[in-house]
């Protein structure tokens, strides 16, 4: 069947079948070339979208609105502090109104247990597509950038060992939204993934059933280990980033004697000498240097954090096309 896109929501990668998800990145491959190669894309033509963030963001605000220019439209940022909804105007009334000036609402929204609520809030009143810019449980534009540039970088994803592994970072506390992403999507095409964390940074149970649930039906695999090693031995990719202990532990308070006392989960040369000769590195940015990571891997040889940032203005446009527009 062939599958619809224009009107559809992107909350989250789950609702999206595999033959959808493949069309979006042929639709962002093709998108990449021409951009490199400078032919237009004139693909939403006075078309318009709001980007609602109550939260900060450099990669996914301006991959939204140079897409959206690129594609021949125009999108509006909105700091969500400086609109009525900080008085109280609640989702479906913003939904309603914003629904009628223009052809997408996206939005940032990470409060632990209410931001994905809120975005579904939106959708359901919403007469255009609403886009996830992340939420507390999901980030789907940055999981598609991430499965495009394992597809460039990887003959094929079957039986790759992919490492999602939990890192230390004192920066701030970060929503489980690209772990949660990735653990659910990676399995769909076919990879080893493990998730690696110490004890207390633990995703929500419903999460890793349904990680379980997708190697079992497409052919991949999961499981978890509390050994960094472990993660990193003969790994193909590996993808140590810092989430937040939200399930055992609501408070927003960053540092904490859980975090100070796992210090040693860093990404270093000497572990990612455990891992395949040919192993990428990528974190979906920013990243908190020679906390998480050391400089000369992230700077390294091994690093595609780059070409994995570089892909989310192809994958932002290809989403908004498809769902905003006829493409
Ligand atoms: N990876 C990502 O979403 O980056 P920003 O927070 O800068 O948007």
């Amino acid at each position: 069947m062939t599958p619809k896109f224009k009107g559809r929501h992107f909350i989250t990668l789950e609702e999206w079948t595999n033959e959808e998800i493949d069309v979006l990145l042929e639709v962002s491959k093709e998108f990449k070339r021409k951009f490199k190669n400078n032919e237009p894309t004139p693909y939403l033509n006075m078309k318009t979208a709001f980007l609602m963030f109550f939260e900060q963001s450099t990669r996914t605000r301006n991959s939204m609105e140079s897409g959206l220019a690129q594609l021949g439209g125009h999108a509006t940022f909105l700091d969500t502090s400086t609109m009525q909804i900080s008085h109280g105007e609640t989702a479906k009334d913003t939904a309603v109104i914003l629904s009628s000036y223009g052809h997408g609402i996206a939005c940032r929204i990470c409060f632990w247990s209410t931001g994905n609520r809120y975005l579904r809030e939106m959708a359901e009143h919403s007469t255009v597509p609403v886009m996830n810019l992340q939420c507390d449980l999901y980030h789907p534009m940055q999981g598609l950038a991430d499965l495009m540039t394992i597809q460039e970088v990887t003959e094929t994803t079957k039986r790759l060992k992919v490492s999602v592994i939990w890192a230390y970072a004192t920066s701030h506390k970060k929503p489980i939204s690209v772990p949660v992403t990735q653990v659910l999507l990676f399995p769909r095409y076919q990879m080893d993934v493990t998730l690696a964390y110490p004890e207390g940074y633990e995703l929500p149970d419903w999460v890793i059933e349904k990680a379980k649930k997708n190697a079992e039906t497409y052919g991949g695999s999961f499981k978890i280990t509390h050994d960094i090693k472990e993660a990193f031995t003969d790994a193909d990719i590996v993808i140590p980033k810092n989430w937040g202990s939200w399930v055992r532990n609501q408070s927003e308070l960053v540092v904490d004697d859980l975090l100070e006392s796992n210090r040693t989960w860093k990404c270093t040369e000497e572990l990612m000498a455990l891992a395949s000769p040919n192993v990428k590195y990528m974190h979906a940015l920013p990243a908190d240097r020679e906390n998480e990571v050391e400089n000369s891997v992230i700077d390294g040889k091994h690093s595609i954090v780059y070409q994995e940032a570089e892909n989310r203005l192809h994958t932002a446009k290809a989403v908004m096309a498809m769902t905003m527009g006829d493409k």
